[in-house]
């Protein structure tokens, strides 16, 4: 569970070079699948590279709940799953800390069972829609109790004659979709998602990973996703990927921080995750992909970033959205020391992340002294350009990992020191976020 501790207020101040390489954490999207699909496999799935986020940890706790054994052996995570239909009743409730991916997912897995769960979460978690997932459940035959307004806490009644569904998601939304899929495995039969927009594809390739069949099909309606439900799912050995929305902090920090030249080694770039990099390029920065390559049927590369004294404000694409939606908060950042605009349309989702996202990012930014317009799906930076961001705010993190990371980002280029109220929720996503930046050469302190 994050959040129930006292508040670590942290800051960062105007460091010199960041040098070095950053070995940044497994993949969080990825590594929360890993146990959730090893938990519905049938036998041992061994996992390398798991991210050991709370978040993480959350979900490792929770199946166990469900009946797995889950189980960490010097570097490797071992789960040993119960097959598709196999999850037990838990015995208490479940509670998935800070992660909306965690709760979704796993309220997905076993909505399809004839079980009842009680879900709840940390203050930033029980204020999130649930309706989203909850809806598409009910079409399966199960169905959700939980507060005002869909949220957590919430006990899902699993359906006992689960029938599959054809749902087309109406949010850009892998949780949403990863989902109806996972609850899909335990209907007889075919469950077809449809998304508009294609968002990350790490459900459906690991699910074929784990032997289910599984389609994707680009039509006139979107993306299609068609999966043949009751499959057994074969234990794998999984290497989970660097993430490359962590990867995103040391690679924005060393654009911004003057001489600074980083390497980010082995970030996973499936293109429905790696938009952030190319709007990053777009706006001149000095950023290059080496050592391209395939793992586990993944594209990886080698991040090298250097110093960008040049970055200009851009119209991000609305359409690159989906594969960046978590990296807005840092590219605000980056934008502050860009020369002109930058403005991030078709963002709606950001206002329900682990806080609104938008919102936490415009306060802490007009506090440091830079313009920022919004709209219900929209907002606009106005980049102050290198060396003339004044920084020295106190901002509030509102619970969420990725909006005291990029304030600390941040700090580490203003003219006077940036803090965050709370930094501990980054230990949800990137526990070694403070030593890693620390090796680089930042200044971070902690109280
Ligand atoms: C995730 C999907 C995204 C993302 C989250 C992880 C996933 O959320 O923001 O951090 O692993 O499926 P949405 O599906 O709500 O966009």
């Amino acid at each position: 569970m994050s959040g129930h501790g006292d508040p670590i207020p942290m800051s960062s101040r105007k460091c010199g070079p960041l040098k070095g390489e950053a070995h940044v954490p497994g993949d969080k999207s990825i590594s929360h699948r890993s146990l959730i699909l090893g938990a519905l496999a049938v036998g041992e799935t061994k996992v390398t590279g798991l991210l050991e986020g709370q978040d993480v940890l959350d979900t490792a706790k929770a199946m166990q709940a469900f009946g797995a054994t889950v189980e960490k052996q010097g570097d490797s995570w071992h789960v040993w799953g119960v097959g598709v239909g196999g999850f037990a009743e838990p015995e208490n409730v479940i509670d998935c800390g800070n992660s909306g991916t965690g709760v979704r997912l796993i309220m997905g897995a076993m909505a399809t069972s004839p079980i009842v769960a009680t879900f709840t979460g940390d203050a930033s978690l029980n204020k999130r829609p649930m309706a989203r997932v909850t809806d598409p459940l009910a079409l399966f035959g199960a169905q959700a109790v939980g507060r005002s307004g869909g949220r957590l806490p919430m006990t899902i009644i699993g359906a006992n004659s689960p029938v599959p569904v054809s749902y087309t998601t109406p949010v850009p939304s892998a949780q949403v979709k990863s989902a109806v899929l996972l609850a899909g495995l335990n209907a007889p039969g075919e469950t077809v998602v449809i998304e508009r927009e294609a968002t990350r594809d790490h459900s459906e390739r690991m699910l074929a990973g784990f032997g289910a069949v599984i389609a994707t099909e680009d039509t006139n309606e979107g993306h299609v996703i068609r999966l043949q439900g009751q499959p057994e799912l074969k234990p794998q050995t999984i290497i989970v990927p660097r993430d490359p929305s962590s990867a995103a902090f040391p690679v924005c920090a060393a654009l911004i921080v003057e001489g600074s030249d980083v390497l980010v080694p082995n970030i996973g770039l499936n293109p429905t995750r790696a938009g952030l990099f190319f709007t990053l390029q777009d706006m001149g920065a000095d950023l290059t992909f080496e050592n391209m390559r395939e793992e586990g049927g993944e594209p990886v590369a080698d991040l090298r970033a250097r110093f960008s004294p040049d970055l200009k404000g851009i119209e991000v694409p609305p359409e690159r959205a989906a594969s960046m939606i978590d990296e807005y908060p840092v590219l605000s950042v980056v934008a502050a020391f860009a020369e002109g605009k930058t403005h991030m349309p078709g963002v709606k989702e950001l206002r329900v992340k682990e806080s609104d996202r938008i919102d936490a990012m415009a306060r802490g930014l007009r506090a440091a002294g830079l313009r920022v317009d919004e709209g219900e799906d929209w907002w606009t930076v106005h980049g102050l350009g290198h060396g003339n961001v004044a920084g020295g705010a106190v901002v509030e993190s509102f619970l969420d990992h990725r909006i005291a990371m990029s304030f600390l980002v941040m700090g580490m280029a203003t003219t006077n020191p940036m803090s965050v109220d709370d930094g501990q929720p980054i230990a949800t996503s990137f526990p070694i976020f403070e030593p890693l930046m620390e090796g680089l050469g930042a200044e971070i302190t902690r109280g």
